[in-house]
């Protein structure tokens, strides 16, 4: 696997060096934007100038523009008078500016995107920060987060599987996996989390096994109805997804076990050496922790370190980079701590 850092920079080099030269119309200024604002992305990414490099890479424009002027930087020992209409203008309001693209407006991300292929999306949004930014912003409409057939898809308690009774196709046991309950997952996430366990195994955390992947909607009546009887709606409520709002409906969830010679309850996962290897480095393989400490007001469950959620390596990467804790606020989505009944 490319390691995400370094096609990350290669991307950066590349926006680098599409940077625009000014220009004065409309139109061609919002694609300036656009360009720069992927620009001022990649040079914050690579540590060329950070924040204050974005803010002026997205004002300069505009400022040029409303005065009616070219944009050009003013010599300090120019022996020229500056105009009149310059020296009387107000100093420049800085201010901290989002570069976000219109990714909606792009045809070749939306070609991309309708094509159904998550990876070449990534790629046409310039990489999963700025896509993941443009989503944030509410500026991307022609994305969905409802889709279940898309890696960035969210379910939660505020938002049901759709349809809800959706079973994805291509389902697979990942192999070499130890199985515990007849796992199985979508196809890519099977690989993924072979692949995750195998290197686990081989940092010499230990034996992992998949204690639970992909659920229906019925087998999930029947798991909560099992915490129901056990604790009560509240407390059940708080453990385990109403039928039609679990993860493991997408195939992109799985609930891992720690094993030595046999394999212990996922309850028993945290605190394990293959827990603290899991929260390590999960993200390397397109994981995330999907229940974490700290935010059961924004999951609506209390934290659960065995249960994974598939978002791709692309994604993975900037969600562990950005020390994201939740997909909510990693997609600018609203707390979703009760079902609102
Ligand atoms: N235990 C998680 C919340 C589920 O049931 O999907
Ligand atoms: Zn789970």
């Amino acid at each position: 696997m490319t390691p995400p850092a370094t096609r990350r920079e290669a991307r950066a080099a590349h926006l680098l060096a599409t940077a625009p030269v000014p220009v004065r119309h409309a139109r061609a200024r919002r694609a300036a934007r656009i360009r720069v604002g992927f620009a001022a992305v990649a040079a914050a990414a690579l540590g060329i100038g950070g924040a204050a490099a974005i803010t002026a890479a997205v004002i300069a424009p505009e400022l040029s523009a409303s005065a009616g002027l070219v944009a050009e930087a003013t010599p300090t020992a120019s022996p020229v008078p500056l105009p009149q209409a310059v020296s009387e203008l107000p100093a420049p309001k800085v201010e901290a500016a989002a570069a976000i693209a219109d990714l909606c407006a792009d045809p070749a991300f939306v070609a991309a995107l309708e094509s159904g292929d998550d990876e070449a999306t990534l790629a046409a949004a310039g990489g999963a920060e700025p896509f993941r930014a443009a989503v944030a912003s509410g500026t991307a409409e022609c994305v969905s987060l409802a889709d279940p057939a898309r890696l960035w898809v969210v379910v939660n308690k505020a938002r049901a599987s759709d349809p809800i009774d959706y079973r994805p196709g291509g389902l697979a046991a990942p192999a070499g996996v130890r199985d515990i309950a007849g796992g199985s997952l979508r196809g890519e996430a099977a690989g993924a989390l072979a692949d995750m366990i195998a290197a686990a195994r081989a940092a010499g955390a230990g034996e992992i096994a998949l204690e639970s992947g992909f659920r229906s909607y019925a087998t999930q009546q029947s798991t909560y109805g099992r915490q129901v009887s056990s604790r009560g709606a509240a407390g059940a409520d708080l453990v385990s997804a109403r039928p039609g709002y679990s993860e493991h409906q997408t195939g992109l969830a799985a609930d891992v076990t720690a094993c030595t010679y046999g394999c212990d309850d996922m309850g028993t996962f945290g605190g394990t050496a293959q827990q603290e290897w899991v929260a390590a480095h999960s993200w390397e393989f397109g994981w995330i922790v999907r229940y974490v400490e700290g935010r059961t007001e924004i999951t609506g469950y209390s934290p659960e370190p065995w249960h994974l959620r598939y978002i791709g390596p692309e994604l993975a990467s900037v969600y562990h980079e950005g020390g994201w804790q939740s997909l909510e606020e990693f997609f600018g989505l609203p707390a979703a701590p009760d079902y609102g009944d």
